[in-house]
């Protein structure tokens, strides 16, 4: 037995939060079967040698391992050492984890560092100070808006890039705290920092808006306090103040959109050294700031998470690129050595033309471009103040292209990938990497729609219908923690659930509305969280965001029809209407809002459930109940045929629970009729695409949900996959089969939210599928789906509770199937086709299995003869008219 993946709030070692309930998780692993913990015991202390013990839970009897409240008032700016003993059912003795940490923030520790500004855009700040004693610790609190990075004796503090992140920094502020110890010397010092604009002051865009910046605040500015503690005890604090000296850094251009341009001519490389330097500088001045804005990072930080070598190409129109393989968010690395003056100038693109040239059209007015001026002397040089989504980039400026002085440096939110899925078709498994991809590139702080054009913002729609698969990928526990908690700030400015979080389209005027789908995020979202992480606190923290989202939806309803209309963009960009220039297809949009109305009321009462809110748990059941009949008389026939009678009407029908049992039947059958018709091509959009799959799994259409995903011709999945791509794209038709583009207005190549097909995969094909009863996989479901339409399929989830796999193999009518499930947790299990089946388990014949059965922690290994009831079913071919 083994105790792994400490953590505190789902980060391990996380330093810097103020954790207001902080929970402790550990993850035991165990080769016995069935094992589970009885109990454990919690120790915290000041010191790794458990000297100074704060909290000692003693032995609990709890098979608790996930989740568990510290109920220990925290002192800020501490850190504090913890490990866990476990007792198991199966081990005779207890096993005690090593020895890990977590370290607070300042709570409301006031601050003796001002903010400061200066005269200069992009400027570079500075301040020296000596140290006459040994140093035990030293830590740096720092913002800087709207962008910053910080530097001691030269060196950057942390590998954090575009700090302080993104958020609604009009109702608060993140600050950072890095351990900077080994920076400091004894002796003379300099710590230094390089301001950037970021979405707070830099360019933001909309189309037919004109162009806005400084969206919340004019003037780049910066606070600090590097607290140092010495061997000799003595605290030394070096705050921010009128004392630190100002200049103009080389950067002339740093913005989202746009790029950098970095002079070198202009850069004194010991800028942030106690040593000499040459430039002139100039005093700051303190700037006025709300410091109650302030708050410490919830988010965690964004890092070079991977790199990637390019190759080198000439285009027809001779053009040299860098080909670096994959579209992904980042910068590019540049090492060399130029003679002083040399401009070099990369421009990125996406994708390559139908003729093989770069395509930036659909940057829209992004210049996305990084420069490089040499000051002759070597250069190694990235970016600090943007990312940019691409694949290739363009080199001007030398003309000797050597591969090795660049690298691209691809960055993301720190996120463990947690999920795994491959099976028989290369061609899914490239599908399953591009949309895992897909979510690389658009979890860079924020869950944005795309990261290439001039846009980039939180969509809550795009972030909704992919958050399960999000959570299946990776651990995106803190990240949307974080989204939410700035959505829940917009919505309270607003009354309603903006369409983008933060809501940067407020400050410019423009379309300030909800609309069905994206504004639910503010239910469906931490109900997903709470599905797939178990903890109960996102619920508690948001529930009054969820409930103002549906009283919002209802107070629309003035005349009490409980149907939800008005605009709504409904399934955006669905191919149904054969029409390019419609991007809401054919389904009512008030159809849609009026089933995500019920959907987001009966999440709501089952939220309010949990939270022991009795009265709200009947009234929005009950309210869901008179919506769904609303549906029912407005949009459904007596037996069941849903109004518009488009593949996603029927899904999110069925999907949201709107109909009657017999009316379900006859849906059934309207969407397979649909599809049939459709020669079972895709026709849905952002709404419908995700549960497509799903409910046809759900509702005995397997074999329908497999041949989808299995279509290689537009629009489909596998289209896009054929054509090249390395991320999953905006529309179906981004790019047509003789490789010409779909509207340049908005043809992204990396917009994740046709990736949620990705969850049904995991859940549907791998069939690992959380439990509202078991949330966070304590307890959950492994029904794997298969058809013979692929021969094998597996998946894994390190989950909460530890490792999850899930696979299986066909051979003729033989099915292998085997699951791991982890300690302390429990698996119904729904294996297919089993009639009449002898159903090896383990070696040993089941004995009577029945339809389900629950299993505990191990190893389970099925075998069978399968029925063929579902395997090996095919979608009808189409019946020949009678005449
Ligand atoms: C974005 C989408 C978004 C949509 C809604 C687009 O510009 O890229 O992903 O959800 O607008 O209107």
């Amino acid at each position: 037995m083994e105790i792994k993946r400490l953590s505190v709030n789902s980060m391990e070692t996380p330093l810097g939060y103020d954790f207001d309930k902080p929970c402790l998780s550990w993850v035991v692993s165990s080769s016995a079967r069935d094992d589970y913990q009885v109990a454990y015991r919690l120790e915290v202390t000041l010191d790794e040698s458990f000297s100074s013990i704060v909290y000692d839970s003693q032995r609990q009897e709890s098979s608790q391992s996930v989740n568990i409240p510290l109920d220990l008032t925290l002192e800020p700016c501490t850190r504090y050492f913890w490990r866990v003993t476990v007792w198991s059912a199966k081990e005779l003795a207890p096993v005690t984890s090593h020895t890990t940490w977590f370290e607070t923030a300042r709570y409301q520790l006031p601050w003796s560092g001002k903010f400061i500004s200066c005269r200069f855009e992009l400027p570079q700040l500075r301040k020296t100070f000596s140290i006459h004693a040994p140093v035990r610790s030293a830590r740096l609190y720092a913002c800087g808006l709207g962008l910053y990075k910080a530097f001691l004796n030269g060196k950057p503090v942390s590998a954090e890039e575009l700090a302080p992140g993104i958020c609604a920094y009009d109702c608060w502020i993140p600050y950072q705290t890095y351990d900077v110890t080994d920076l400091v010397q004894v002796g003379e010092n300099a710590i230094g920092a390089w301001l950037g604009n970021g979405y707070y002051k830099g360019r933001v865009n909309w189309p037919g808006m004109k162009e806005r910046r400084c969206i919340y605040g004019d003037k780049n500015i910066f606070l600090a306090e590097l607290v140092i503690e010495t061997e000799a005890g003595e605290t030394i604090v070096i705050p921010t103040d009128e004392s630190w000296e100002a200049s103009a850094s080389p950067l002339l251009r740093a913005e989202m959109y746009d790029g950098e341009v970095f002079d070198s001519r202009l850069y004194s490389r010991d800028w942030s050294t106690a040593s000499k330097h040459d430039l002139s500088w100039e005093s700051t001045q303190v700037a006025d700031f709300d410091m109650s804005l302030l708050q410490a990072r919830r988010n965690r930080p964004v890092l070079v998470m991977e790199q990637r070598v390019p190759t080198v190409m000439t285009t027809p129109n001779g053009d040299t690129l860098l080909d670096f393989g994959q579209n992904a968010s980042g910068r590019i690395r540049v090492r060399g050595t130029w003679p002083a003056g040399t401009e070099i100038r990369l421009q990125t693109g996406e994708v390559l033309d139908r003729f093989g040239n770069l395509y930036r059209e659909n940057l829209r007015t992004a210049l996305s471009e990084q420069v490089y001026i040499s000051d002759g002397l070597p250069c190694d040089y990235a970016p600090s103040f943007t990312c940019f989504g691409f694949r290739y980039a363009k080199v001007t400026g030398i003309t000797e292209v050597d591969p090795s002085c660049f690298t691209m440096e691809v960055l993301y939110s720190q996120m463990e990938q947690t999920g795994h899925f491959s099976c028989s078709d290369p061609l899914v498994n490239k599908l399953y990497m591009n949309t895992l991809w897909g979510q690389k590139s658009n979890f860079v702080d924020n869950p944005t729609d795309c990261p290439q054009r001039d846009e980039r913002m939180g969509w809550a729609g795009d972030a909704q219908v992919f958050a399960p698969t999000a959570c299946m990928n990776m651990n995106a526990q803190t990240f949307f923690h974080k989204y939410l908690y700035d959505l829940a700030h917009e919505q309270k400015k607003t009354g309603f659930v903006p369409v983008t979080i933060p809501n940067i389209l407020l400050k410019t005027g423009m379309w300030q509305i909800p609309t069905t789908g994206w504004s639910d995020a503010a239910v469906i979202i931490p109900w997903t969280l709470y599905l797939h992480y178990g903890d109960l606190r996102i619920l508690e923290e948001q529930y009054d965001s969820m409930k103002a989202w549906v009283d919002y939806i209802t107070a629309q309803d003035a005349a009490g029809t409980h149907l939800y209309q008005g605009f709504h963009l409904g399934d955006w960009l669905a191919q149904d209407t054969k029409d390019p220039n419609n991007r809401f297809g054919l389904t009512p949009p008030d159809l849609i809002a009026t089933a995500f109305y019920a959907y987001s009321a009966r999440i709501l009462s089952d939220t309010a459930s949990l939270l022991n809110k009795e009265e709200d748990a009947v009234h929005y059941a009950e309210l869901s109940e008179k919506v769904k009949e609303a549906f029912r008389k407005e949009y459904v026939s007596q037996s069941g045929r849903v109004v518009a009678e488009t593949q996603t009407a029927y899904t999110i029908a069925l999907m949201a629970d709107m109909l009657l049992p017999h009316q379900r039947v006859k849906a059934v059958d309207g969407l397979a009729n649909r599809l049939r018709i459709d020669h079972v091509m895709l026709t849905t959009g952002f709404l419908g695409t995700p549960y497509l799959c799903p409910v046809l799994s759900e509702n005995g259409l397997n074999e329908y949900a497999y041949t989808l995903l299995l279509q290689k011709e537009c629009p489909s999945w596998l289209f896009e996959v054929l054509m090249g791509a390395t991320t999953v794209w905006e529309r179906w038709n981004s790019m047509r089969e003789d490789g010409s583009f779909g509207p340049v207005s908005m043809n992204s190549f990396n917009h994740y939210a046709f990736g949620s097909i990705v969850q049904w995969m995991y859940q549907y094909v791998a069939g690992i599928r959380p439990l509202a009863e078991g949330a966070g996989f304590r307890h959950f479901r492994l029904q794997p789906m298969p058809n013979s339409m692929l021969t094998h399929a597996e998946a894994t989830l390190e989950s909460p509770y530890g490792l999850i796999a899930s696979s299986w193999a066909l051979q003729d009518d033989q099915i292998e199937l085997t699951f791991d499930i982890p300690f302390g947790t429990t698996a119904e299990i729904l294996l297919p086709d089993i009639e009449n089946a002898e159903i090896i388990e383990n070696g040993v014949l089941l004995d009577n299995p029945g339809e389900h059965f629950i299993r505990g922690s191990g190893h389970w290994v099925y075998q069978y003869t399968f029925s063929g009831e579902t395997i090996h079913r095919r979608v009808p071919a189409p019946q020949p008219p009678p005449f």
